[in-house]
């Protein structure tokens, strides 16, 4: 029997199925819904082709241009698969984080637009700014997903010789989502402000990435990048500039800069920290004097990376898990059939079953098992702990030593924001049972997407904000700390 590899973004997942089988079997397992029942007439069954082909019948074809879709995409419910494909799946897209959070702002005639550009997922907004209005928000997935989840294949792919295509989808999507917006909204756009880390700031700035995979993995490339319209291929006109922001060091970029202006930690007397969860975790504590900040390899298993049953927060994904009568319960996001569970799931279900004894403090499945049953049919393993263990050791290491470099302790700190793409769902006291923060509930507070409301913060302000922050800020290495390793490895005990 033939098989064909099937690969689902945004949520990470490959599958091999046979030849000929219908899309609509598969995606049903993964709780996308059909809501015409699979007619045509609904366009709710959308997906995008990423990579490879499905064969279209003119049935099909009339279908997708009666709903008004662009030749890329398909409906599943009727679709075949064919050979190998990877889709981007719509219904899994409305769980991007497009924060709308109030901001103080100084009102100025014009609209601007802001755009996150994560590893993962973008999002643009449209906004009017004599108001702070969102008029409009559209999100995409990182077309550069073909080549990778994280931020090592990305540069690995750009020093295979695919660095110009990259660059090139990269500005295209961009143009693509703030065309869209200028569809709903014909206005004239007076900036566009654009943040991301370090390696998509020099990939969407044709910059070479090649430091970065090399010691002493330090590139000196980090400052504003400024574009006009014409040179990024954008068929329509920005009035004003279109800005890729500064990243503050190597591998913290401008949308951890973005995140200090959200929490306006260089503005606050008391010492006060961000921690960013998403692909990488980054990490900044400061106050209005200095600021330290730096990054680490927490990301991946928060966002489902290394975890056999994870994923993102998305449709499927086990949100939140609580004990009740000495029953775990299971939130699940869309509530679909849990299919695997996202970071705040994780932390949930590692500090439940440390509670309840049935993990020992060196991350140890006390019943000697390997694998550990939260739901029906999702499962914890050994091996998952064991990376949970890596990932919250980093972030409880990262702020032991940020801390230490500003001569303070943690307790010291008055208060911790966490962002990034599960913040919303994510459990404090969790977080802090499972040692990942040591510091009383009461000072860590969830906040959403900092980059994006960094980002808009920008659009208000000329560069005397990015100035301030960044003569403030300084970049740390962690490895380089002489006490790194024996923190580390400490911090992965649960006490
Ligand atoms: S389920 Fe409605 S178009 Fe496919």
């Amino acid at each position: 029997m033939i098989k064909h590899i099937l690969r689902l973004q945004p949520l990470g997942k490959e599958l091999r199925v046979n030849d000929q089988t219908p899309l609509i079997d598969v995606l049903h397992e993964f709780g996308i819904e059909f809501p015409c029942g699979g007619k045509g007439t609904c366009g709710k069954c959308k997906v995008r082709l990423l990579q490879g082909e499905i064969k279209i019948t003119e049935v099909h074809r009339q279908k997708i241009e009666q709903l008004g879709l662009s030749s890329d995409w398909r409906l599943a419910c009727y679709s075949q698969c064919t050979g190998d494909i990877t889709l981007e799946i719509e219904q899994f897209n409305h769980l991007i984080l497009a924060d709308e959070s109030e901001y103080e702002f100084i009102p100025q005639k014009g609209f601007g637009v802001a755009v996150d550009l994560g590893t993962t997922t973008l999002v643009a907004q449209l906004i009017e700014l004599s108001s702070a209005k969102v008029l409009a928000v559209e999100t995409l997935l990182n077309p550069q997903l073909k080549f990778g989840a994280d931020l090592i294949s990305r540069i690995q792919g750009c020093m295979d010789g695919h660095a110009a295509e990259m660059t090139r989808s990269i500005r295209s999507s961009i143009g693509i989502m703030t065309e869209l917006l200028l569809q709903k909204h014909p206005v004239e756009i007076k900036k566009v402000v654009i943040v991301g880390n370090t390696v998509m700031q020099l990939i969407f700035s044709n910059c070479d990435v090649s430091p970065l995979s090399m010691y002493p993995f330090h590139t000196d490339n980090l400052g504003m990048k400024t574009f006009n319209s014409k040179e990024l291929e954008w068929n329509f006109q920005v009035k004003g500039k279109i800005q890729f922001y500064p990243s503050v060091g190597s591998f913290v970029g401008s949308d951890i800069l973005a995140g200090i202006a959200a929490t306006g930690i260089h503005q606050k007397e008391n010492y006060t920290a961000l921690i960013d969860l998403g692909t990488n975790g980054e990490i900044v504590i400061g106050n209005k004097h200095r600021i330290v900040c730096a990054s680490t390899a927490a990301g991946p298993a928060f966002e489902g990376a290394n975890i056999s049953m994870g994923m993102r927060a998305v449709t499927g994904a086990i949100s939140s898990l609580n004990l009740i009568d000495g029953k775990m319960e299971a939130s699940v996001i869309g509530n679909s059939i849990a299919k695997g569970l996202c970071g705040s799931a994780l932390i949930d279900a590692v500090s439940i079953l440390r509670k309840q004894d049935l993990i020992g403090m060196f991350g140890e499945i006390n019943s000697g098992e390997q694998l550990i049953q939260l739901s029906e049919k999702v499962s914890l393993s050994q091996r998952d702990i064991n990376e949970f263990q890596l990932a919250k050791a980093a972030i409880a290491a990262g702020l032991t030593i940020l801390a230490k470099n500003l001569s303070i302790s943690i307790a010291d700190l008055e208060s911790i924001y966490i962002a990034g793409g599960f913040g919303s769902y994510i459990n404090i006291g969790n977080v802090v049972a499972t040692g990942m923060i040591e510091l009383p509930e009461k000072k860590i507070h969830k906040m959403g997407n900092t980059a994006l409301i960094g980002a808009k913060l920008f659009l208000f302000s000329e560069t005397e904000l990015t100035e301030d922050i960044l003569s403030k800020t300084r970049h740390i290495n962690l490895e380089g700390d002489s006490n790194f390793q024996d923190i580390y490895v400490d911090k992965m005990l649960f006490l």
